[in-house]
C-alpha cells in the first residue's frame, strides 16, 4: 500500500522548489496580483462592544476625492445566511445596525486609491447606541453554555469521583492561558474580479475550495460562477481556513461596482477581523496511587465565544488520549462574550489543553516524588484509553527514550533551584505531545509531457508547509524521475478538489491524491519511458474512517530554561523535540514545520497574549509592538528527531501531519523548567517575569 521509493525522492531532504520564487519577490500573493483599473476598499469598524447603529454622516466621507460608493447596513445587498462552516463567522457584514463587537465591520469604503479609500473611511462618522457588554468570560464562567464543536465537548470512561476518592495522591488545580492572534505575515486580502457574469477571488486562503463554497452561497450565485486562487500565502496558521466578512464584501463590492476590488486587511484589523485563540481557564484534577499510577483524570476547560456565533475551544482533549488511567472525565464548555468568534490557531484544542493537563501531571510527579519521565513511562497508554481501540500507530516510548539521551535529561538534579551556572537558575523541564489526526478527501491529476515534464494539477494549497515541495517530490518518487522535472500548480478551485491547508492534513491527504494518479500514470504508461502525447492520469485519496483504530501524532519535548536569580526573565536555552509522526516525505520543510512550531510555543510560554481593555471591550495593542511574539534572539538551540516509521492507515505514503503538533507540549516543557529552575509554579500564561518576582 505504501509507496514504491524509485530514486528514493521521498525521505531525502529537499530544499523548497518555490524558494527562488519567493526570495526574489517573483511569488504572486494575493495582493500582488496586477489588475487594471481596481478600486480599493478599506473598512471601517465598530468603536463598541455592544448595541446598535443609531445613524451614519457619510456626508464629509461621500464627497471626499476618488470616493466610489460606501457601503453600510442601509444600502449594502441582502447575503444569504449559511449557518455553518466554511463560514468562520456566521454573523454576516452589514445586514443590519446590530453591533456584537469592538473591530466589526459597520462600513465599506470604495474608492480609486488606496489612499483616497482610507482618507474617506477615516471621516465616516458613526453615532451608536451603546448596549451592556460583557467582555471578561472568567467573570461569568457560571453562564456556562453546551456548543457544538470539531470534538464532542463530554468524554467519560470509568469512574472518576470513585477514583479520586481512593487515589494516595490528589492534584487539583486550574490554569489559565491568553487569547492569542496568528498574526501572520501576510494580512488577509481579497482581490474580488466580477466579470461577464462570473466572479473570480484571489485571495489568502487555506481552503480556496471553502471560499468558493462559501461566497458562492451567501451572495446567491451558483458555485461554478466562482473561481478561487490563492497560489502563495503568507502564512495562515488558521486564520485563512475559513471564510470571514471581508471576503464576502470585496465579492460583494465587486458585482455592485462592476469593478476589480482590492481589499488588503490592516495589521490592526487581523485583531478583530478573522478570529483568535481563545484564552482558557483550565482545572485539572489527578488522582495517582502511591507508585506514581492514574486511577482518576479528570480536565474541565472554559473558553470564550461569540454573542451569535458558537466556537469550541475543546482543551480538554489530550487526557482523552494520552495516559492510561481507568477513569478519565473531559468536559468542555464556553462562555458568551462580546467578541468576534474564535477560530483555529496551530495547534488548536490540544495545542491548549496541553498547557494544564502537561504542567499538571508535572505537579503531580513532583507530589509523588517521581521523575516526570518515568510518571509518563509508568502511566503510557498502549491503547487509547478513552475508546480502548488500538493506535493505529504510535512510538511515544522510543520518543521519550531518544528525547531525553540527546537532551541529557539523566543530569537533572531532581531538586527544584538547585541547578545553577553563578547567578543564573537551569531548570530541565518536559513535556508529551498528542495531536488528533484529520485527513480530507483529495483528488489530483499528474500528466507527462513529451520530453520528460511531469505536471501536477491539485487545488491543494502552500501555506508555508512544503507543498510545492513535498508533493513534486511524491510524484517523482512514485515515477521514478528527477525531482526537477516535476512541476505542480495548485491553489486554485479550476484544479482538481483538495481539501483544505489545516488540521495537519494536506501531505496525508493532496499527497495521497498525488501517489494515486502517480500509479495510474504508471499503469497507463505501461512500461514505457516517454511519451508523444501528453499523457494524463487522475487520483483520488478518500480517508476511511474507522472505529476500530484511534490515530494520533505524538512527541516528547525537553526544555532547558536559564532565569536570572534577580530579574526572572527566563529564557529557553533549547528545545528538544522527538516525534512519532509517520512517514517523513521531507526532512528539511518537516524539520521546518516543527521549528516553527516550537517558536510558537516559546511565544505560548513566556510572551504571546492579546491584552484587553475589558471596559471597552478592545484589545490594548493591536499591532506587533504590544502584541509580543518571540524574535530570532528568542529562539535558540532547537534539536528535532523523528522516528523511522510508516503509518500504513493514516494515508497512502505512511504519511502523517506534522503542521501543528510541534507547537504542542512546548509551553508546558518551559512551564515546567521555569518550576524546576525556580521553585515557582506558575499556572498563568504566559510566564512574564513579574509572575516570578
Ligand atoms: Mo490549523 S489551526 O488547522 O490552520
Amino acid at each position: 500500500m505504501t509507496a514504491v521509493v524509485g530514486r528514493a525522492v521521498v525521505g531525502t531532504p529537499t530544499s523548497r522548489l518555490d524558494g527562488r520564487e519567493k526570495v526574489s519577490g517573483e511569488a504572486r500573493y494575493a495582493a500582488d496580483w496586477p489588475f487594471e483599473n481596481p478600486l480599493y476598499g478599506v473598512l471601517v469598524q465598530s468603536s463598541i462592544p455592544s448595541g446598535r447603529i443609531d445613524s451614519f454622516d457619510l456626508a464629509a466621507a461621500e464627497s471626499a476625492p476618488g470616493v466610489a460608493r460606501i457601503f453600510t447596513h442601509l444600502n449594502a445587498p441582502r447575503l444569504v445566511p449559511m449557518d455553518s462552516p466554511p463560514l468562520g463567522q456566521t454573523f454576516l457584514p452589514l445586514q443590519s445596525d446590530r453591533i456584537d463587537y469592538e473591530g466589526q465591520h459597520v462600513a465599506l469604503v470604495i474608492a480609486e486609491t488606496l489612499e483616497q479609500a482610507q482618507h474617506a473611511a477615516r471621516l465616516v462618522r458613526v453615532v451608536y447606541e451603546r448596549g451592556p457588554a460583557r467582555i471578561d468570560f472568567r467573570a461569568h464562567l457560571t453562564d456556562e453554555i453546551e456548543v457544538q464543536g470539531f470534538f464532542p465537548a463530554d468524554t467519560s470512561t470509568g469512574d472518576v469521583s470513585a477514583g479520586l476518592g481512593g487515589a494516595d495522591v490528589k492534584i487539583d488545580v486550574t490554569y489559565r492561558t491568553a487569547d492569542r492572534h496568528h498574526v501572520p505575515i501576510e494580512p488577509s486580502a481579497t482581490l474580488a474580479d466580477w466579470r461577464d457574469g462570473k466572479l473570480t477571488l484571489y485571495d489568502a486562503a487555506q481552503w480556496v475550495h471553502g471560499v468558493r463554497i462559501a461566497v458562492a452561497h451567501v451572495l446567491g450565485i451558483p458555485l461554478d460562477d466562482v473561481r478561487v486562487i490563492s497560489k502563495f500565502v503568507g502564512g495562515g496558521f488558521g486564520c485563512k481556513g475559513f471564510v470571514w466578512p471581508h471576503q464576502i464584501l470585496a465579492a460583494m463590492a465587486s458585482r455592485e461596482l462592476g469593478r476589480p476590488v482590492k481589499l488588503v486587511l490592516s495589521r490592526a484589523h487581523t485583531f478583530t477581523a478573522h478570529g483568535y485563540q481563545t484564552a482558557s481557564e483550565q482545572r485539572v484534577v489527578l488522582g495517582a496511587t502511591r507508585d506514581g499510577r492514574f486511577v482518576a483524570i479528570r480536565h474541565h476547560s472554559w473558553t470564550p465565544t461569540a454573542i451569535s456565533d458558537d466556537y469550541l475551544e475543546t482543551c480538554a482533549t489530550p487526557a482523552r488520549a494520552s495516559y492510561a488511567s481507568g477513569a478519565i472525565e473531559t468536559r468542555n464548555r464556553a462562555v458568551r462574550v462580546n467578541r468576534g468568534v474564535p477560530t483555529p490557531m496551530r495547534a488548536p484544542h490540544e495545542g491548549v489543553g496541553a498547557v494544564a493537563f502537561e504542567c499538571a501531571l508535572d505537579e503531580l510527579a513532583y507530589a509523588l516524588g517521581v521523575d516526570p519521565l518515568e510518571m509518563r513511562l509508568r502511566n503510557y497508554a498502549e491503547r487509547d484509553p478513552t475508546t480502548g481501540t488500538p493506535f493505529s500507530q504510535k512510538n511515544l516510548r522510543e520518543c521519550y527514550r531518544i528525547g531525553a539521551e540527546r537532551f541529557g535529561w539523566a543530569r537533572r538534579s531532581p531538586v527544584p533551584g538547585t541547578m545553577r551556572d553563578g547567578d543564573t537558575l537551569i531548570g530541565y523541564g518536559m513535556a508529551g505531545a498528542v495531536m488528533f489526526t484529520v485527513r480530507m478527501p483529495s483528488t489530483a491529476r499528474i500528466t507527462l509531457h513529451p520530453g520528460g515534464d511531469v505536471v501536477i494539477e491539485t487545488a491543494t494549497q502552500d501555506i508555508g508547509g512544503g507543498q510545492y515541495t513535498i508533493l513534486p517530490m511524491i510524484a517523482a518518487d512514485a515515477l521514478g524521475v528527477p525531482v526537477e522535472r516535476v512541476r505542480i500548480v495548485l491553489g486554485d478551485t479550476a484544479l482538481p478538489d483538495a481539501g483544505g491547508t489545516f488540521g495537519s492534513s494536506s501531505t496525508m491527504s493532496a499527497g495521497s491524491a498525488v501517489f494515486t494518479a502517480a500509479q495510474e500514470l504508471k499503469r497507463l504508461l505501461g512500461g514505457r519511458r516517454s511519451v508523444s502525447q501528453p499523457l494524463t492520469a487522475e487520483g483520488k485519496f478518500q480517508p476511511e474512517h474507522s472505529d476500530a483504530l484511534s490515530m494520533f501524532t505524538f512527541g516528547a519535548v525537553f526544555a532547558e530554561v536559564h532565569v536570572d536569580r534577580d530579574l526572572p526573565t527566563p529564557r529557553v536555552a533549547r528545545i528538544t523535540g522527538v516525534y512519532s509522526a509517520g512517514r517523513i516525505i521531507n526532512p528539511k520543510t518537516a524539520r521546518s514545520q516543527i521549528i516553527g512550531g516550537m517558536t510558537w510555543g516559546i511565544g505560548q510560554a513566556l510572551l504571546e497574549a492579546s491584552e484587553l481593555d475589558l471596559g471597552l471591550g478592545r484589545y490594548l495593542s493591536k499591532n506587533l509592538a504590544g502584541y509580543v511574539v518571540p524574535a530570532c534572539a528568542d529562539v535558540r538551540e532547537l534539536d528535532v528527531t523523528f522516528i523511522e516509521e510508516v503509518d500504513e492507515h493514516a494515508s497512502l505514503l505512511g504519511a502523517k501531519g506534522i503542521g501543528e503538533l510541534g507547537a504542542v507540549g512546548v509551553a508546558a516543557a518551559i512551564g515546567n523548567a521555569i518550576y524546576h529552575a525556580t521553585g515557582t509554579r506558575v499556572r498563568d500564561f504566559p510566564i512574564r517575569p513579574e509572575r516570578l518576582l
